[in-house]
């Protein structure tokens, strides 16, 4: 869940809960209020009831003032005065005041109290005229809490709503950068890294310096890795160069040399009319031929130019004529570029294209062949695709060497390659990015320094 919608989920809680202890709290409390209220009332309306007949003596018509008095409660918001005859009859009952704003139904049910009542103390020249009887009524009290409560919502509401857009607006402030830091996170590695700008709350921007220091780092490995895998690469480029060397200066003026005593014996035989010898003479000029051919071929080996006469793709160009001039069944579409990547780049992809067509040749039956060269930002991209229905039947492509070489080669420049099948048995595909931008000596010489210490 996301930190927001956790945040969300826990103020919604605790307003929750806000709302329903104070419901109950409000409950509680208007019980009580109500409990006052209605003894309260009835308490004075009892003394004010009496003070108002005390005087008996003002009193000319007694069952009139007992209505009169009855009548003196019309409005009153608590109590209701009931006119008792002494044969029970009602003649009169006060009207209670309407209350302004009706609670509602639920609300009077919910707190509805026994009303409470008292009969009034009246001089002994009433008793034979009825009795005056109180009777509290809450409703007016109800109502009353009813707009208490009212309010109280409004105010809750109010505070709920202003809380919701206050951690909304510090919510999205605040989680700005984690977003742009997170897209940072993302770009890692590729060749569009920019560092992060420390921004927004004090604890974000210790962590997007921390992301810049450890991006920092990463290139500071990475570019030391690569330093070290073209330094592997010199080294391992200049023991072939040195074999290569000693092979040609050694071995090739032997083998000239024996060639060329090869060819006086032959003579001496051919004036001494030595069969035998001239024959032998002639086996050891052939052996020596064949043994110079391998010898070239060993240091065209030893010692790979890459360079093609036409480039890249004259060298691509040349592979295809090879394998269509095999198998005329074959069609390949080239997507290459006639520009020069750089001769270490050219070899490597020369030697790629060729090991991946090779593998599909020998490997699978296609009909359709894809090489494809683009370049993205500061990093090239090969793909060679085949259709000759992947490696169902071996499901494995381990054992060989040549995926392997091919892997090494993207390593050593410091890019990568992977060998993949299509969905549904369909082909291979040999994709392989190597960055453009290749060390340039200082950085070399940097990284190795760094390297060594
Ligand atoms: N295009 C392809 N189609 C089908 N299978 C493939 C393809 N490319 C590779 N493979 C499978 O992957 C295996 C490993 O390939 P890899 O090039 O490493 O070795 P190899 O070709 O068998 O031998 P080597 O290249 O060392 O002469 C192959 O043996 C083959 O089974
Ligand atoms: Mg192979």
């Amino acid at each position: 869940m996301s930190l927001r919608l956790q945040l969300f989920g826990m103020i919604t809680l605790v307003l929750l809960g806000t709302l329903i202890v104070g419901a109950l709290l409000t409950y509680r409390h208007a019980l009580d209020k109500i409990d006052t209220e209605m003894q309260a009332a009835i308490a004075v309306g009892s003394r004010i009831a009496h003070n108002a007949v005390d005087d008996v003596e003002e009193v000319v018509n007694p069952r009139r003032r007992l209505e009169l008095l009855a009548a003196d409660f019309d409005g009153d918001r608590h109590l209701r005065a009931i006119l008792l005859e002494p044969g029970g009859a009602i003649p009169a009952v006060s009207k209670l005041a309407p209350p302004e704003t009706p609670a509602p139904d639920w609300l009077l049910k919910l707190l509805a109290r026994d009303p409470l009542t008292a009969t009034v103390p009246l001089p002994s020249i009433f008793s034979n005229y009825g009795a005056i009887r109180l009777e509290t009524d809450s409703r007016n009290e109800i109502s009353e809490v009813w707009q208490d409560v009212q309010l109280y919502f409004a105010i809750l509401g109010i505070f709920c709503l202003s809380s919701f857009l206050v951690t909304l607006t510090i919510l999205a402030r605040g989680l700005a950068p984690l977003r742009r830091l997170t897209a940072a996170f993302e770009v890692i590695g590729s060749e569009s890294e920019v560092p992060a700008v420390p921004e927004g709350p004090q604890e974000l921007r210790a962590v997007t310096t921390g992301f810049n220091r450890m991006v920092a780092r990463l290139k500071e490995t990475e570019a030391k890795n690569r330093a070290l895998r073209v330094q592997l690469d010199t080294v391992q480029e200049e023991e072939r160069g040195e074999l290569a060397r000693n092979l040609h200066d050694e071995v090739s003026p032997l083998l000239f040399c024996i060639g060329v005593d090869a060819r006086a014996l032959e003579r001496v035989g051919e004036s001494h009319q030595l069969t035998d010898a001239v024959d032998q003479a002639r086996a050891i000029q052939q052996a020596v031929k064949s043994l110079k051919a391998n010898v070239k071929s060993l240091l065209g080996n030893l010692r790979p130019t890459g360079q093609h006469a036409l480039g890249l793709h004259g060298a691509v160009d040349d592979l295809v004529a090879f394998w269509t001039q095999r198998h005329p069944e074959l069609t390949v579409d080239i997507d290459i570029p006639q520009t020069s990547f750089g001769p270490r780049i050219d070899a490597a992809l020369q030697a790629i294209i060729g090991e991946s067509v090779s593998n599909a040749m020998k490997h699978a039956k296609p009909h359709h062949l894809k090489i494809k060269i683009a370049t993205a930002g500061r990093t090239m991209r090969l793909e060679v695709s085949d259709d000759g229905g992947g490696f169902r039947k071996v499901r494995s492509i381990d054992g060989g060497y040549g995926i392997l070489g091919m892997k090494e080669r993207a390593q050593n420049l410091a890019g990568s390659l992977t060998v993949a099948e299509l969905p549904g048995g369909g082909g291979v595909t040999v994709r392989a990015s190597i960055p453009l931008v290749q060390p340039s000596p200082a950085e070399l010489d940097a990284a190795a320094e760094a390297i060594a210490s």
